[in-house]
């Protein structure tokens, strides 16, 4: 679809050299002729009026004028009676390459898609952010629209800490946060820094985010290395039998299998951090959302020396806001806030003001008691569902987030019933995927409920009863 360029559109670079001997209408000629065909002008796309460009290029109308009736005539522009003057669809031959980094369409569900790690976008809180937005750009100071501090604004990282202190138990004060354009910039950041502190491994959980940290990890000039996650969480002691000094855990939710690493192995893994000279850094993606009575506390308050803490507000409020943070030790911020600046001199200044506005105006906790009652009522459905279709399945990892765990008859095929749901409009998720060494202890999905309503997830699991009856 070409841009649609409200009023006169944006200006179209043109240079016309008075010297060059060429004649004008020539030259305008040429470098029109040349937009279309290399597709910097798309089929479709409308043209400045022939005033405006004469006026633009301090040439006659009329030779303007001449130049847009030729192209015409070529079929590189039409133009109808009363209307703008666009390039002629079809006049641009330059093939679409296709984009190696674009990320592939997601194949559509018709039922249910059980897919995971998003929150519902339904949700997401369109109007508050609006205010806020608006909020900040009529009462924010000029010098808000100034460059930034690289590690965020001020008041947000008090805020974050504070908040994060509350009810996290972080230990930790505004020095130590750094605002990040997401956990994906944190994670990098720190694993940089690390690196550049001579951390050669990075260790990770498997079954886990295993391709994503692995990149991560490559691009920071590290090794990963797996390490099994079993019903207490990560195995420390597979981990101590790994070179790592650095390892990366989700121990409040572990991503995939949503258990809750366990008070001994707590304190395992910080035994081992100590020993090893070590890091632990903690992925505390999906905090606000814990449904059982007995909350679980961040890794960071138990060690704050040893444990570097990543947050975001991807699952809260929406992964498009980019907003995440990382809680360091003291001895990391100084690399931590240099690479920030180095990598975009601080993440975007109205947007962190935004999202203080929202904290500190309650909205935020507004926004979240709404979308945990929702994601618990589905998270019930999900259960009395599964319940009702295949009894004799077991469910768990759901204290917190909005994934389940649904363990299938031993002997099922995931893949084949991945297939087959997906045949019958249903997205279903296999855990052996998600695995890197680690052998899958028996065949399971990970059930997503973020972004799937009610509705979606009575009828798609009702739509694949007899599926997962199947060994
Ligand atoms: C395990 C885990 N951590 C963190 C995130 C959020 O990353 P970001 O803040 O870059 O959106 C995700 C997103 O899906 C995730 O799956």
């Amino acid at each position: 679809m070409p841009v649609e360029w409200a009023d006169w559109g944006p200006e179209l670079l043109v240079t016309i050299d008075r010297h060059s001997g060429a004649g004008l209408r020539s030259q305008l000629e040429d470098q029109m002729r040349d937009a279309v065909r290399s597709g910097r002008l798309a089929g479709g796309e409308r043209l400045p009026s022939s005033r405006e460009l004469a006026r633009a290029l301090g040439l006659s109308r009329g030779l303007v004028q001449d130049c847009y009736a030729q192209l015409q005539a070529e079929g590189y522009l039409t133009s109808r009676p009363g209307s703008a003057t666009r390039v002629a669809a079809g006049a641009v031959v330059r093939p679409e390459a296709p984009s190696p980094a674009s990320r592939p369409a997601r194949p559509r569900h018709a039922v249910a898609d059980f897919r995971h790690g998003v929150p519902d976008l339904r949700l997401a809180p369109r109007e508050d952010w609006a205010w806020a937005v608006r909020e900040v750009c009529r009462t924010a100071p000029n010098s808000a629209f100034d460059y930034g501090d690289p590690i965020g604004e001020p008041r947000l990282r008090e805020v974050l800490a504070a908040y994060l202190r509350r009810v996290r138990a972080v230990a930790a004060t505004a020095d130590q946060v750094v605002v990040c354009t997401g956990m994906a910039q944190a994670l990098g950041l720190v694993l940089r820094v690390l690196a550049g502190d001579g951390v050669d491994t990075l260790a990770f959980e498997d079954p886990g985010a295993g391709v994503s940290t692995t990149e991560q990890a490559v691009a920071a000039g590290m090794a990963a290395v797996p390490v099994p996650v079993d019903a207490d969480g990560l195995d420390v002691a597979a981990l101590d039998r790994t070179p790592a000094r650095a390892v990366l855990v989700t121990p409040a939710h572990q991503w995939p299998t949503g258990v809750v690493l366990a008070g001994h192995r707590r304190q395992e893994l910080i035994a081992w951090a100590r020993r090893r000279d070590g890091v632990i850094v903690e992925d505390d993606y999906d905090a606000e959302f814990r449904y059982d009575r007995d909350p679980v506390g961040s890794l960071q308050g138990l060690a704050p020396d040893r444990v570097v803490s990543l947050g975001t507000v991807s699952k809260s409020l929406a992964p498009a806001l980019r907003l995440g943070w990382v809680i360091a030790p003291e001895r990391l911020l100084g690399a931590l806030a240099g690479g920030k600046r180095v990598a975009d001199r601080g993440s975007p200044s109205l947007d962190q003001l935004a999202l203080l506005t929202l904290i500190e105006s309650g909205r935020y906790d507004r926004h979240l008691r709404r979308a945990r009652a929702e994601y618990a009522a589905r998270r019930k459905t999900l259960l009395a569902t599964l319940a009702a279709h295949a009894p004799a399945l077991r469910v768990t990892g759901l204290a917190a987030g909005f994934h389940a765990v649904l363990h299938l008859p031993a002997g099922a095929d995931e893949d084949e019933l991945v297939r087959q749901a997906g045949r019958r409009g249903v997205g279903l998720y296999g855990m052996a995927r998600m695995h890197r060494a680690a052998p899958p202890a028996g065949p399971r999905l990970v059930l997503g409920f973020g972004d799937t309503p009610k509705p979606a997830i009575e009828a798609g699991i009702a739509a694949i009863a007899d599926l997962l009856q199947e060994g």
